[in-house]
């Protein structure tokens, strides 16, 4: 284990941090479809999310949103909506770290699987996801603005 991950704290994000986030996100988001300031402030509010920032000293490192959803059959779904490390601070361990908390954040919670969508572009971050045990589900044609995304799937018994 580096450092970095034994003095990175996890923890929920206040308010406060969304500014935070924001900047993240447009660092490690640019040129790809990114969420407005407004977006992550209504989503903060909602009480199918819940949102995480790992904390280093005075600084914000990354984060992670969680969303679940009731299904038609009255089952709850997972998705790990988005994981973020700033740039300085990434293969350090951290995305991993952060994965693994909305996912047990998802799991408490109940849900049934999780999904997850991503860039079929870059295929490094297929395999941060299959490294966590998620299986390609289905192609997803034009899912972002300029590129196809995949959805991929972990299901109850791999949790
Ligand atoms: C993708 C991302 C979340 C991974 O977080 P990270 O802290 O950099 O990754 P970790 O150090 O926890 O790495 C975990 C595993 O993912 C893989 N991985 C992560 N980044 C990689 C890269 N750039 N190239 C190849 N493999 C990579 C590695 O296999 C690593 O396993 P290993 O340590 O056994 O080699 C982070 O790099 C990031 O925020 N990227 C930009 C934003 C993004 O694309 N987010 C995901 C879409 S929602």
């Amino acid at each position: 284990m580096s450092n970095v991950e034994l003095n990175c704290q996890i923890r929920l994000a206040k308010r406060t941090d969304l500014a935070k986030i924001h900047q993240i996100e447009e660092v490690i988001f640019k040129g790809f479809d990114q969420f407005t300031f407004r977006r992550f402030k209504s989503l903060f509010k909602s009480p199918n999310a819940r949102f995480f920032v790992c904390e280093l000293g005075s600084e914000l490192a990354g984060f992670g949103i969680g969303l679940k959803k009731k299904l038609a059959n009255g089952k709850l779904m997972g998705r790990v909506y988005v994981i973020g490390i700033s740039p300085n601070y990434q293969k350090k361990g951290i995305g991993q770290m952060m994965l693994k908390t909305v996912e047990n954040w998802l799991i408490l919670e109940g849900i049934e699987f999780i999904n997850l969508e991503t860039s079929a572009m870059r295929p490094h971050l297929r395999t941060f996801y299959e490294k966590n045990n998620y299986v390609f589900y289905k192609n997803l044609p034009d899912y972002y603005e300029d590129f196809d995304g995949i959805r991929l799937r972990k299901n109850k018994e791999n949790f």
